[in-house]
């Protein structure tokens, strides 16, 4: 039993701050109510009163109790990433898209050859993210299977909920990191074969060897072609049949710098607009995720909406690739699915507070520079914190897992303390729980991450960490 301040959405446009609230929690981590206003003490002896006569005895029942002025939110959900680029994260925001893939990105991922080195990275990448309060994450891996596998198992280790992609390039790529098409597809079998495999094994009840030491529920395998410009038309089409076959997520990139769009032109001559290509292999569907999308045009927003194919916006990254400004507002009253990411290390930051800042700054500006009429709104505070949240998991079709915290959803959530030692946060003694979400969401960090809980299992404590770091 968790009692304190609980906020989610109630709405993409609402929020629902529920204070004095209780959140029953069972053994397999699912929610089993929520209600607000228990002011009454509770002891181990007592029973709990709920609303419709329903009573729960609390005897055994551990009881989690918020320090004062923190709450608990549902944890994030990067629809957008990639793993490997943490490494050089912070390099780099002298180029743009094509240029820095070139000089920056390709010359070390090829690095993921080595599986230890990838384990060093990916351990980072993975905690980092958590300890910002990111319970799901939809990761890019690299060419390299294993290594990719790894991914999955260090992120099922670490707690997080994770789809992890290998990435497919056949052609536009440097020769020591690129793959033939035969190569990449064979893979990629052998990749969903491997990381079907491990989710069987652990899943409760199952036969095979549960993995003893996972915190968290088994990664998911995702089929990542990079983009257009490094896929062949035959590679696209084998890797939209394999998705197909085994109602797989899709993740790549679209429409996220103008010299791409141009040479994605170049390469598929007979096709109206990018959206198409994916379009024509089987690869923009419900359970396409695709990053950026700056620039789609009406056609291809119908077709997104047509598909119910999802808009990963990447703010941070889009402003320092210099890619450009995407119109959100206009996403949203369209129709399309828009979900937040990080898109390390196109953006710097793995935190998706940055990412909804961001969001809401580009929108702002976005709005400030349409032309008159055109009803582009600046995305609100409670909007922007849906995307990252609910909008996420409708992405990743996990909405009624994880997101928010309705009954029989796993408990996915942060404990976010904002007096918390070090915290960038300043409150007033009249904040009420209203103005001390907004100042998380615009100042703070993973100082004010008391706790990460995925699957109704505590994966992260601050306060454990600072003790066992002291020894
Ligand atoms: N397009 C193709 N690959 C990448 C990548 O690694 N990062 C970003 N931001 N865009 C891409
Ligand atoms: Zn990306």
């Amino acid at each position: 039993l968790l009692r304190g301040t609980v906020i989610d959405s109630s709405s993409r446009t609402t929020l629902r701050i529920l204070t004095d609230a209780v959140v029953g929690i069972d053994a397999a981590g699912r929610i089993v109510f929520v209600e607000g206003g228990h002011t009454e003490p509770l002891g181990l002896d007592s029973t709990l009163e709920l609303a419709g006569g329903r009573s729960e005895p609390l005897a055994g029942v551990r009881v989690v109790t918020l320090p004062p002025r923190a709450f608990v939110v549902p944890g994030f959900v990067d629809t957008h990433t990639h793993a490997p680029q943490f490494a050089f994260t912070g390099l780099g925001y002298d180029l743009q898209l094509l240029d820095w893939l070139q000089k920056y990105t390709f010359p070390s991922e090829t690095k993921f050859s080595s599986l230890e080195y990838a384990a060093r990275v990916c351990h980072t990448a993975v905690r980092r993210t958590l300890l910002h309060g990111t319970t799901s994450c939809i990761w890019f891996a690299t060419i390299h299977t294993d290594a990719a596998v790894q991914l999955g198992r260090i992120a099922a280790n670490l707690g997080q909920r994770a789809f992890v992609g290998k990435v497919n390039m056949d052609r536009n790529a440097p020769e020591t990191y690129c793959e033939t098409t035969e190569e990449s597809l064979a893979e990629t079998e052998r990749f969903v074969q491997l990381m079907l495999a491990e989710h069987d094994a652990r899943l409760p009840g199952s036969s095979g060897s549960a993995c003893g030491e996972c915190r968290g529920p088994p990664a998911q395998p995702v089929i990542t072609p990079r983009f257009v410009p490094t896929c062949s038309a035959e590679l696209m089409r084998g890797l939209g049949a394999i998705a197909a076959q085994h109602g797989l997520l899709i993740q790549s990139h679209i429409s996220e710098n103008l010299g791409e769009i141009e040479w994605v032109r170049s390469l598929h001559p007979a096709q109206p607009t990018y959206a198409a290509v994916y379009d024509a292999f089987g690869l923009l569907g419900p359970r396409s995720v695709l990053a950026h999308g700056v620039y789609l045009g009406p056609e291809e927003r119908r077709l997104f909406v047509e598909r119910g194919a999802v808009v990963s916006h990447c703010p941070v990254s889009n402003c320092m690739l210099r890619s450009g400004m995407l119109n959100v507002r206009r996403l949203l009253s369209e129709g399309v699915a828009v979900a937040l990411g990080t898109d390390v290390s196109g953006g710097a930051a793995p935190s998706m507070l940055s990412a909804i800042r961001e969001a809401l700054k580009v929108s702002n500006m976005v709005s400030l520079s349409a032309p008159e009429g055109e009803g582009c709104s600046p995305l609100t505070y409670p909007e922007a914190f849906w995307l990252a949240t609910v909008g996420g998991a409708r992405a990743l079709h996990t909405d009624g897992v994880t997101g928010d915290f309705g009954c029989n959803a796993a408990f996915d959530a942060v404990i976010v303390d904002p007096l918390a030692e070090g915290s960038p946060i300043d409150l007033a003694d009249d904040d009420g729980p209203v103005e001390v979400f907004q100042k998380w969401l615009q100042l703070g960090d993973d100082r004010n991450t008391a706790a990460v809980w995925v699957d109704g299992r505590e994966v992260y404590n601050r306060a454990d960490d600072a003790a066992a770091k002291r020894g």
